[in-house]
């Protein structure tokens, strides 16, 4: 039997209702700024979020190809939207899902998805992206013994990205008649920024594209450096990257924002308080982060922001004052104090090698300046990783003969950098990760940060008091 004609202004079913989302001009956080920043709201979606729209161009592909049929079962490592997606147009559509997620995500978003009839699968932050208890390595497994699976793989379909192109970026080149300068967006999987990016880019070449990543993911480092260093934990969700997904096209990007994890909470808030905006954190990254590369322009702009996802997720986190305070996130930004601070109260004498410098050489200057590990700078003067005492040994064992080689096989990317303005609130965070931090300010190095560096600093910001 054929269905009744739709019932007008209806749609068929939930994918019928992803997209038409609307453009909303920010106007009290952006008081003093020349240029106007409008951002697109994205979280309006059914699922709350721009993934709907690639969840429903990867389930769509996947059908088309085969790879997914009916009473199949769909599989995704995610940190929850793409879930919520997938999940979604699943439970419309008759499929099965698994989700492996990593067990930093907030309790809402693994609820979310349990709601929609899906497994949830959670899996340790704090491993390799090659480790087999990574959420990577988890999916991949679950694919190989679920009969029927489909693997989404958002960080290696090209059905994220052409999502965007088929869809996000049409909707806002119709929505605004291209009259818009830059486009801001997190980065990702890429899938956003490489799809609009490219779409944008066909239209008129001369629309910049600006990526936004959090202090801690690679992809900042990389683009300004090309150097792939260690990346480091940080609490902003879906943005920022542990390894590169075929999925990000860098060669669309313009400029690259740094922010950190307190300013994108703080104007979050805002975003939510004085904006009337119901949005998450990385919403408050974007915008932050297109507030940065405002300022640093000569003649004002017309910046669009996209605004991934929504704010029911995080009231347990960025809306609430415990958590923020207890994390670093509210209250004095100069209590514990900045890099600079603790630079200040320390000089360095930066001691570095350099690609030229032997084995034999560089055992010497550890030894005569007490000191575990060498910043290695390049022909340029630019850092370009690290010797540590353990790899000089460890050579020193395995190939004695060796000893007038140059180090160039030993240096390691095992290193974080920081600027003068990181708080010293998330260099804590950041010694969790990494033993070493170089402060660095553009390509000039300013010095080695270690964790006794640090203690020290606290210590002596706070001598014994009188009598004791
Ligand atoms: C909340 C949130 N913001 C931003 C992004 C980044 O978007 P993309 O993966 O398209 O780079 C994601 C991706 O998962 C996300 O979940």
């Amino acid at each position: 039997m054929n269905a009744p004609p739709l019932m007008p202004g209806a749609v068929n079913d939930v994918v019928g209702a992803i997209g038409s989302t609307p453009i909303v001009r920010l106007n009290h956080v952006t008081e003093g700024l020349e240029s106007e920043i409008y951002v697109k709201l994205e979280y309006l979606n059914p699922g709350g979020s721009m993934k709907d729209r690639v969840a429903l161009n990867i389930i769509r592909d996947a059908e088309r190809r085969g790879m997914l049929g009916p009473g199949g079962t769909i599989v995704e490592a995610t940190s929850g939207n793409t879930g919520a997606g997938l999940a979604m147009i699943a439970a419309s559509r008759g499929y099965q899902c698994i989700f492996v997620m990593p067990d930093k995500m907030s309790p809402e978003k693994v609820d979310a998805l349990r709601a929609y009839g899906a497994k949830v699968v959670i899996c340790p932050t704090s491993v390799e992206p090659s480790d087999p208890r990574s959420y990577y390595s988890v999916a991949r497994r679950l694919v190989e013994e679920t009969p029927g699976a489909f693997y989404a793989n958002q960080y290696h379909n090209p059905a994220n990205p052409e999502a965007h192109y088929l869809s996000t970026g049409p909707e806002i080149w119709e929505q605004t008649n291209g009259k818009f300068d830059a486009f801001v967006s997190g980065m990702g999987t890429g899938g956003t920024l490489s799809g609009c990016g490219r779409y944008f880019k066909d239209q008129n070449p001369k629309v910049r594209i600006v990526g936004v990543d959090p202090v801690g993911s690679l992809y900042y480092e990389y683009v300004k450096t090309g150097r792939l260093t260690k990346a480091f934990s940080y609490y902003v969700e879906g943005i920022g990257e542990d390894f590169l997904p075929s999925t990000m096209n860098l060669d669309i990007l313009d400029d690259v924002v740094q922010v950190d994890d307190r300013e994108c909470f703080l104007m979050t808030r805002d975003l939510v308080r004085k904006e009337g905006l119901f949005c998450g954190g990385s919403c408050g990254a974007a915008v932050i982060g297109a507030i940065k590369y405002a300022r640093r322009l000569d003649h004002p702009q017309r910046i669009l922001v996209l605004m991934p996802d929504n704010a029911q997720k995080y009231l347990s986190k960025i809306f609430n004052d415990e958590w923020m305070r207890s994390n670093g996130f509210l209250g004095d930004e100069e209590e514990t104090g900045t890099v600079a601070h603790l630079l200040k109260r320390k000089p360095q004498r930066v001691i570095t090698a350099d690609l030229q410098t032997t084995v034999r050489a560089a055992v010497g200057v550890l030894k005569e300046h007490g000191i575990s590990q060498l910043p290695v700078l390049d022909g340029n003067g630019r850092h370009c990783g690290i010797v540590s005492e353990i790899d000089l040994l460890n050579s020193l064992v395995d190939n004695p003969t060796r000893v007038d080689d140059t180090i160039a096989d030993l240096i390691s990317s095992d290193y974080a950098t920081v600027t003068t303005h990181t708080r010293l609130q998330l260099l804590k965070h950041i010694f969790n990760d990494a033993r070493v931090v170089l402060a660095v300010e553009g390509e000039k190095l300013l010095g080695v940060l270690t964790k006794i560096d640090l203690m020290d600093y606290l210590a002596s910001a706070h001598p014994a008091s009188a009598g004791q």
